[in-house]
């Protein structure tokens, strides 16, 4: 689907309201392509109060959500290996009441959960504020909101 960044963030929004933790959403794109503005419209859906900075080279953010939810912000752009997440606490994300975000999700390779989205955003040439977005599910993770079914009056 293509989408503005109106639609875009209503989408996310929704996202967050609906999703069940624990989740592991993937985001991935090129530099620009929007990983950022989705994981904070997710986490505003989901109740995070607190504004969201990009996690670029903190790596990883923690925020309080509702319904005794956290959501966890990473951006992996910077690590150099898999072998670098151990560090950030990898194992235990998404254990018990986590929604987990990660930008750059490939650089985790192997260490990827098995239960998770995929979100891809693309830029389409010529219509720079539209995105091209693609959802893949890959193992059972919990229910996506789709986007047909986001409220057009939100
Ligand atoms: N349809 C759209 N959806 C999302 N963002 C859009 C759209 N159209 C334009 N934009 C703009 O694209 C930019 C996306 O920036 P963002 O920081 O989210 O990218 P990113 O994928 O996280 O990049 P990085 O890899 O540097 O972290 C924002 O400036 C946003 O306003
Ligand atoms: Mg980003």
């Amino acid at each position: 689907m293509r989408l503005d960044e109106t639609e875009l963030v209503r989408w996310g929004n929704h996202i967050g309201q609906a999703i069940k933790a624990p989740a592991f959403i993937g985001l991935s794109g090129e530099l620009g392509a929007g990983k950022s503005v989705l994981a904070r419209a997710i986490g505003t859906g989901a109740g995070v109060a607190a504004p969201m900075p990009s996690p670029s080279y903190t790596l990883v953010h923690r925020y309080p959500a509702a319904a005794g939810r956290t959501l966890v912000h990473i951006d992996l752009y910077r690590i150099n290996s898999p072998d670098d997440l151990w560090e950030l606490g990898w194992s235990q994300l998404a254990d018990t009441d986590e929604i987990v975000l990660v930008e750059w999700p490939a650089r985790a390779g192997f260490l990827l959960p098995e239960d998770r989205w995929l979100i891809e955003l693309a830029c389409p040439v010529g219509l720079p504020g539209m995105r091209d977005v693609e959802v893949r599910r890959i193992g059972s993770p919990p229910e996506l909101a789709e986007f047909s079914m986001v409220p057009l009056d939100q």
